[in-house]
């Protein structure tokens, strides 16, 4: 407590310690040279800023969230564990009854399925997470439907089943022919299916299907970044976090940044 007053500013309470973890800054255990470290990781709050950080100490200082920690903060896979150990004390672990990964079915929408699509869409739980161009009406769902049955490689409309119910929606459009890149859009999981993990196994699905069944090379996709839902979904089901692209869309008048994550077929092999 004494220490991080001194360099940042910030007089702390410790509400807990979460472990210590021995581990090392090397790619394998078992080399001779790697420094072992061993660090305990605490919780704590702040209580009161009390002045500015040491500049002999600090050279930068924000808080960041806990899905946006700068990775190199610790050796490979440690942090995830101590977030994990801290999300457990805490209560923010989700119920883990669930399976990790349930059986989805993709199938590409029909006619049939535009009046699920609408509702979806339409959810509040939904709407504001989507971008504000998408498909909303009854024609233009319509029309995506159609035009993901002509072109079926280049556009994708698919319906998220599970147990032979509709449970949710993704799509995809090509975005460079070239260089084989398409970006994934408009996922939704209807609200009375969440928490299932559902997405995760269904951008699994997508992803296997873009890359080895229709050529694709390289997948796109783009989240708001107050949209932590779909971030950590993203993380979860192996695209990487390629970079925030500042103020890029504005939503109710506000600028919004957009957090851009991409997949390879090499990380898929
Ligand atoms: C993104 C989405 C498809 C994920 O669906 P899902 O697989 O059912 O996952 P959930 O919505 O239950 O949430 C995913 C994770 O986010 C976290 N989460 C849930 N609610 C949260 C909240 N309010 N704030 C922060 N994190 C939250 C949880 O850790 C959850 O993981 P868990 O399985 O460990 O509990 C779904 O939330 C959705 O349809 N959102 C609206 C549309 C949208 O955002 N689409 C993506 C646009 S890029």
């Amino acid at each position: 407590m004494r220490e991080t007053l001194e360099e940042t500013g910030l007089a702390i309470r410790v509400s807990d310690l979460l472990g210590i973890w021995v581990d090392a800054y090397a790619d394998d255990l078992r080399d001779q040279d790697a420094d072992w470290i061993s660090v305990a990781y605490y919780s704590a709050e702040a209580v009161a800023d009390e002045g500015e950080p040491d500049p002999a100490e600090v050279s930068e200082q924000r808080w960041f969230a806990p899905h946006d920690l700068p990775s190199g903060l610790s050796p490979p896979g440690t942090l995830e564990s101590v977030l994990d150990v801290w999300k457990t004390r805490t209560g923010r672990a989700r119920r883990r009854t669930t399976p990790v990964t349930e059986r989805v079915t993709l199938r590409r929408a029909t006619p049939d399925d535009v009046a699920f699509l609408v509702d979806l869409y339409g959810d509040d739980d939904v709407d504001p997470f989507l971008g504000p161009r998408r498909a909303r009406t009854r024609e233009e769902v319509l029309a995506e439907v159609e035009r993901s049955q002509r072109e079926p490689r280049t556009f994708g409309r698919m319906i998220i089943e599970t147990g032979g119910e509709r449970a949710g929606a993704l799509g995809w459009r090509e975005v460079n022919a070239r260089n084989r890149i398409a970006h994934l859009e408009g996922l939704a999981v209807h609200p009375s299916f969440r928490g299932r993990r559902l997405a995760d196994a269904a951008a699994r699905e997508v992803q296997r299907l873009l890359v080895f069944e229709l050529g694709y090379h390289r997948l796109e996709l783009a989240c708001y970044a107050f949209n932590e839902r779909a971030i950590i979904h993203a993380e979860r089901s192996g695209f990487v976090r390629e970079g925030v692209k500042r103020k890029a869309y504005e939503r109710n008048g506000e600028w919004q940044d957009a957090v851009e994550f991409g997949l390879v077929r090499e990380d898929l092999e």
